[in-house]
């Protein structure tokens, strides 16, 4: 019998509920255009998408444990050399240092030069040696590198490339991937892949393909309502079918199927795992307001805010959307509002522009939300999901 922490993994490769997705047109998998693209000799991968996507399941997924060498972009500190973690990581020797070197007068004048020899045939090893085992390098969550390192890892992998050495390079979408796919000497050799947020019909596979390898019967609806909740995140899927286990205590006993009525308390149950309080908590207060008074408004579920209240509550309210269009979240806030009083467009949007900026100040959990081109985007789908079951 599978317990369901092996069926539901929000934390590791999900063997028993894999889901496979296809790109829209033209019609193939996510799985085959990565294998497409390590096909092409000479040419680095480059797969974007948002957080906690796939990216690296997918990437496991293809390539296979036993030829996957992961690194992450956070193992790159400005003084460690890129080819030797790049070795060490596959498991060899880490001073690969040749004996060539030592034949070389030992004067200040010469630690230069020695450096670069050692450093040329420690590369030509590690690259023959990943060729020889057909080892893929994923050089993960790239974004966490420095931004100088970037570019100085992007040099080394296009010179490595042109010899056959395999490796995809995986980042979040905006400005980080910069030093790849902004990069003159790499245009023409890259393969580009973009990782889409998951639908609705893509994350009910999750809990139909779990629910059945644990006997469990799920209606179609209550799939569906759960895809909902996930807002696009398959990790939060996981989470969520594995807190659904737990609260009808599957591991324990034989249970039939899936109650309806214990959703919200496993939405509730899930949000434990995730702290966001203070990311809320500097949210609704706002900028620091100099001792001025801002207006109090009082709201539908018997709360007194001011309008950043506002923002943070009508974010969190149904249906749960990522991307909300400013006219929509002035409608969300207008009937969040008893009484007549209601802020206006101007001062709506002089409030979401005060938010971007706090948040700009701030490290990278709070920048949860993004507020552009006239939209808040919810750059953190678990962070929304922590607004709206969260709090009470
Ligand atoms: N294809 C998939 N099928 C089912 N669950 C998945 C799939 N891809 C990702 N997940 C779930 O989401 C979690 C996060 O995925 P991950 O690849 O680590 O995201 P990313 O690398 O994009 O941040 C995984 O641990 C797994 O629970
Ligand atoms: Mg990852």
């Amino acid at each position: 019998m599978l317990k369901s922490e092996q069926v539901f993994k929000p934390g590791a490769f999900p063997d028993y509920t894999y889901v496979s997705r296809e790109f829209d047109s033209p019609n193939i998998s996510y799985e085959l255009r990565l294998k497409q693209a390590m096909k092409i000799s000479g040419c680095l991968t480059s797969l974007i998408g948002p957080s906690k996507m796939g990216k690296t399941i997918l990437c496991e997924k293809v390539i296979g444990f036993d030829k996957i060498v992961e690194v992450s972009g956070a193992d790159f500190t400005d003084d460690i050399d890129f080819w030797d973690v790049v070795a060490a990581k596959a498991g060899l020797p880490y001073d690969l240092e040749v004996t060539k070197s030592t034949t070389i007068k030992d004067s200040i004048e010469d630690e230069n030069y020695k450096k670069t020899d050692k450093y040329r045939l420690v590369k030509d090893k590690v690259i023959e040696y990943y060729r020889a085992n057909e080892l893929v390098l994923v050089l993960d969550d790239f974004h966490y590198a420095i931004p100088e390192k970037r570019e100085k890892i992007a040099q080394q992998l296009k010179d490595a490339i042109r010899r056959e050495f395999k490796a995809i390079v995986v980042s979040l979408p905006h400005r980080s991937d910069d030093a790849i796919r902004q990069n003159s000497d790499l245009s023409g050799r890259l393969s580009l892949i973009n990782i889409e947020p998951w639908c609705e019909n893509e994350l009910k596979q999750i809990a139909i393909k779990g629910f059945n390898e644990l006997n469990i019967s799920i209606s179609d609806k209550i799939a569906h309502k759960i895809a909902v909740e996930s807002l696009t995140s398959p990790q939060l899927m996981q989470y969520i079918c594995l807190s659904i286990c737990t609260l009808h205590g599957v591991d324990e006993k034989k249970v039939e199927k899936i109650d309806e009525s214990k959703l919200e308390k496993a939405y509730r149950f899930t949000t434990m795992n995730f702290d966001y309080r203070d990311v809320v908590n500097i949210l609704s207060k706002g900028p620091n307001t100099r001792g001025k008074k801002r207006n109090i408004y009082k709201t539908t579920d018997g709360q007194e805010v001011d309008i950043y209240g506002l923002i943070v509550e009508s974010l969190a309210k149904n249906p749960p959307i990522t991307e909300l269009h400013f006219n929509d979240l002035k409608d969300r806030i207008d009937t969040l509002i008893v009484g007549e009083e209601k802020p206006n467009k101007k001062a709506l949007r002089d409030s979401l522009k005060k938010l971007q900026e706090l948040l700009n100040t701030k490290e990278n959990i709070y920048k949860a939300l993004e507020w552009k081109d006239d939209k808040v985007y919810i750059v953190d789908p678990l962070f929304l999901f922590y607004l709206r079951w969260g709090r009470n």
